[in-house]
Parts: structure tokens; sequence; C-alpha cells
């Protein structure tokens, strides 16, 4: 990091970003999990400034909730209807020194009252651009003693940026020219203006007050800032990033997914360097906050979002999604969803698991296949291993719930918990009737619907005796293929084969089910 701090950060948000084409301004756009602007913020305050300013205009409104959010201290400059990247620059100059000010009335006239020092620049859409190379600007700048410090790149294309144009006799920068507004020769030069500077504050705040709008674009350049810099003597020197993709910026949709992916490849690689296996890089998605230990191990398919923690020895994927969820140690997650939850250490989650927010998992337990869960805590060592729904539910440690259970949480008003104690047991396709409460060592039968409490020990049934019909079907499905192969295992019976088989199609018993209620299951009330 570097040895310098500056007096201020100034991002650029203020455009429209037309060719993005979209209801959302351009620097709210995201990659990595981080807005466009999170990313110019994050490399900015890594210089740990004085103060950082957002410059903003187009959808100001939207764009300066969004910057309270993730920079609380930062300034919002409002820029006019006077356009170009110099007036914006200008625009935050003048908060920036109102700030500084109010400070030293607040401090009984100590300080300078305006920004004094080095003042770096940056535009809001350039995403890959990263502390240590806006370190090494600044240290350059410094250490130079220079008036600009611009940081330029050479691109094969260099169509639409500004070219650095260099002193012949001298190779120093000289200027730096629009594109709209370069001659021919100029248009050859590949080394362009990355729009990332440092200048000095007082040389920045003379340059701005002297340039116009005479140009191709009448707008007010803050690259015309350079020119007068050299015309009063001062040093302005560039600093090639050798890497171009560093300060490229994004203007369409297209940029985004380009720039999008190769930040992910720069996250991947550096977890993999870092001891993570990641089995299939190109399919595997790791957003900026993510943090994962060693030896956690990444199959194909697996997206890891917003704040996910996971702990070493950890198995995520294959075809996992994961927002912020904490994965323990040596656990499993097997192609499951997640969001705001917690999996213990050694627990297994999945294969088609959906852990929606407040789910948490203790260590060892499982969460299985096609279950959902909800704000449901699960204890240590308990089960939930098949085709289950575990809403607003607290269950205790070492407990299994029977397959195809569900917690009835919600009564159409309200939506209400239900707690299970350790070490119970409950039967297949239970119904958990919100709130009751299962206490510890509890079992319940198959197919129990639990709308009342079960004490600690005690086992819970309630369903009704089975009724069983003799020949139904014979009799009211003459003819079809259950009819026949019902009629040919009757008649196959050790027992007396013609006899029941004749009683079974002879015999109407009198409370013999209609045929339009009979099987469709609702004989078991
Ligand atoms: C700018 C540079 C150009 C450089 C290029 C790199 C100028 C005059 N030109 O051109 O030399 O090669 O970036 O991408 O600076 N912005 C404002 N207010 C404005 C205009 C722009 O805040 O009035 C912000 C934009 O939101 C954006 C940044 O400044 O974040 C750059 O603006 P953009 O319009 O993209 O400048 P370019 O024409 O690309
Ligand atoms: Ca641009």
């Amino acid at each position: 990091m570097s040895q310098n701090r500056p007096a201020a950060v100034v991002v650029l948000a203020a455009g429209e970003g037309t060719r993005m084409k979209s209801r959302t301004p351009k620097v709210l756009h995201a990659i990595g999990g981080r807005t466009l602007i999170g990313h110019a913020i994050a490399a900015g305050a890594s210089l740990e400034p004085n103060r950082l300013a957002v410059v903003v205009r187009h959808e100001r409104d939207r764009v300066a909730a969004h910057v309270a959010e993730i920079a609380p201290t930062a300034l919002i400059a409002d820029q006019d209807e006077i356009k170009g990247t110099g007036r914006a620059v200008q625009c935050a100059l003048s908060v920036l020194d109102a700030a500084a000010a109010a400070e030293r009335a607040r401090s009984g006239g100590a300080g300078v009252g305006a920004v004094a020092g080095p003042v770096v620049v940056l535009a809001g859409d350039v995403p890959l651009l990263d502390g240590a190379t806006l370190a090494g600007l600044l240290d350059a700048h410094v250490g130079d003693g220079n008036a600009v410090t611009i940081l330029t790149t050479r691109v094969a294309d260099p169509t639409g940026y500004g070219r650095i144009v260099r002193d012949p006799a001298s190779g120093e920068v000289a200027a730096i020219v629009e594109h709209k507004d370069a001659t021919e020769e100029q248009r050859a030069i590949d080394e362009i203006n990355s729009s990332v500077y440092v200048f000095d504050a007082a040389v920045l705040r003379g340059g701005l007050s002297r340039i116009g709008s005479a140009n191709a674009q009448g707008e007010v350049y803050l690259t015309d800032v350079v020119a007068v810099a050299r015309a009063d003597g001062g040093a302005v020197r560039a600093v090639v990033a050798a890497d171009p993709m560093l300060v490229e910026g994004v203007n369409d949709r297209s940029q985004l997914a380009t720039l999008g992916a190769e930040m992910n490849r720069r996250i991947v690689t550096a977890w993999m360097v870092d001891g993570v296996t990641v089995v299939d890089p190109a399919t595997t998605w790791i957003d900026v906050d993510v943090r994962l230990a060693r030896d956690v191990t990444i199959l194909p398919n697996t997206q890891l979002h917003g704040r996910t923690v996971v702990a070493e020895g950890a198995t995520i994927g294959p075809d996992t999604t994961l927002t912020d969820v904490t994965v323990g140690e040596d656990a499993t997650v097997t192609r499951a969803a997640g969001t705001s939850s917690e999996i213990g250490a050694g627990a297994t989650v999945g294969p088609f698991a959906l852990l929606r927010p407040g789910s948490v998992l203790g260590a060892k337990g499982k969460i299985g296949t096609f279950v959902e869960t909800k704000n449901a805590q699960i204890g240590a060592g308990s089960k939930v291993p098949h085709l289950s729904y575990v809403g607003d539910a607290t269950i205790g440690e070492h407990t299994n719930i029977g397959a195809a259970s569900v917690f009835v949480n919600y009564d159409g008003v309200r939506k209400q918990r239900s707690t299970i104690g350790s070490h119970a047991r409950t039967g297949a396709d239970n119904m958990f009737v919100a709130p009751v409460t299962v206490g510890d060592g509890a079992y319940t039968g198959a197919g129990t619907v639990v709308r009342r409490d079960v004490p600690p020990g005690a086992l819970a049934v309630n369903v009704a005796p089975q009724r069983v019909v003799d020949g139904w079907v014979l009799r009211h499905r003459a003819g079809t293929a259950s009819a026949e192969a019902a009629e040919a295992a009757l008649a196959g019976d050790p027992l007396g084969p013609q006899a029941r088989s004749e009683r079974a199609r002879a015999v109407e018993t009198p409370d013999d089910p209609a045929p339009a209620t009979g099987p469709a299951g609702t004989e078991r009330g």
C-alpha cells in the first residue's frame, strides 16, 4: 500500500451512460457482486483519503442513496448544467473545500480551510482498477513532485479515447487531446488517457478556472488542465498501466459482461492461489466480498454471492448458489440454493435443497433431498432427510424428522412457530400445525397431524383405523387393468381362490364408498 495519503479522492459519476440502454444508472450496474461505483469507491477508499467525494447528476437521488449506503462518510457533489469532466471536478472541489472550511471553523481556525495536496480523480465506471494501481500512481506523483500524474495505457484500438500527446524531444506529456478534437496524426497515437489521475489541488483549482469549452463537444474537459499545468512549468508525467483491462471502462452491456467475466477470472484465480480447489473456473462465480478458507472445494456451476463465508475443508457444488451463507468446516452442500443462512461444521445439505433466509443448521446436521427451510433452527446432529418443508421452527439436537413432513406455519393470517425437542423421532408424513411443541425424546406415528403439544417421551398418533373394502375395484372398476390384475391375484390365492374372487365381485357392503370419492383418499379422516 501507499506511503502517502491523498487529501481527497473524487469519483466521477454524473454521466448518463446512454449506451447501457437501461432504467438503472450505469454506475449502479454490478459485477462481482458490487456496483460499478462501489468498485470505484472501494479502490479510492483503500488510499485512506482525508475526504472522498462523488459527483452526481443523472438519476442523482438513486446514485446518492446508494453511495450513502455503501460509503456513509462520502460527500455528494451535485454537478450543475455545465457539462464535462472538468466541470464535474470543479463541483467536487467546491464541496470538498466547503467541508475543509467547516472543519477549520469547528476546530477553531486550525488547518488550511481548503483542500491542499494530492487529489485523486477517477471515473465511476472503471471497475477493475484496484487499490494497488492507484497507490502506485499516488506514490509516483508524490515521489516525483508532479503537478499532474496520469494513468495511461496502450490499446490496440484507441478510438474514442483521449490521446496522450508527448513532447517529441523530451518524451514528456504535453497534452491530452480528445478523439473528437484530434488530428489524423494524433489519432494514430495508441497511448490513451484512462481518466484516472492525481492532481496537486492548487494546480487543479487554478487550471479549472482557466479552461473553457471551446472544443468539439462544447464541454469543460478535465484533460485540458494538463496543458495549463505544463504551461505553468509544472511536471506532468504518466504512469503506463501494463494491463489495459485495469483501466477499461464500461459503456455498454457487452463490456459489462466482458469485465464481469474478467473480474471473476481474477477472483477465482486468487482463491486457487490461496489453496482453494476450483474444479471448473469457467462456471464458478465468486463475488468480491466472499471469503474462503484453505482446502475448500468448489464443484462446477457454483455461484458464491454476497458475504458468503466457507470454512476449511467444505465442499460446495455442483450446481449450487449461496448468497450471504456461512458454511462450517468440512460441510457438504450439493445442488442447493441458500440465502442468509448458516450451515454447521460437518453438516450436509442437498441434493436439491432450498435454504431460505434464517435457516440455521447445526454441526453434523442434515437438510436432505427436496427439503425447503425458512427461519428454522435445526440443532446439531438433527436430520430432515427427505421431501419436507421446515418453516418457522426450532428443532433440538439429534432429532429425526420423517420424510414428507410439513411445518404448517401459516394459518392464512399469521405465521407461527413450532418447536421440536432433542432426540425426538417424528414419523413420515407428519403435519406440525403451529404453534405446537413436541417434547424431548417424543415419537409421532406416520401420518400424524400434530395439533396438540406432545409431552417428552410420549407417542402421538391420530390416524383413523384403516378400512379395507373387499372387492371394491372389481365392482366399481370392472374391466380395467387394475380389476383384471386383482382378479388374477385373487384367483391364485391359496386360501380358496374361487370363493374369494367370486365373493369379492358379488358382495355389496352397505357402506361401499361411492366411486367418485373412493380412491381419492378422503376415507382416512
Ligand atoms: C474521458 C476522457 C478521455 C478518456 C476517457 C477514458 C475527458 C474530457 N475525457 O472521456 O480522455 O480517454 O474518459 O474512458 O475527461 N462525467 C461526469 N460529468 C460530466 C461528464 C462525465 O461526472 O459532465 C463522468 C462520467 O460519469 C464518467 C467519467 O466522467 O464516469 C468519464 O466520462 P465519459 O463521458 O465517459 O468521458 P469520455 O468521453 O469517455
Ligand atoms: Ca467513457
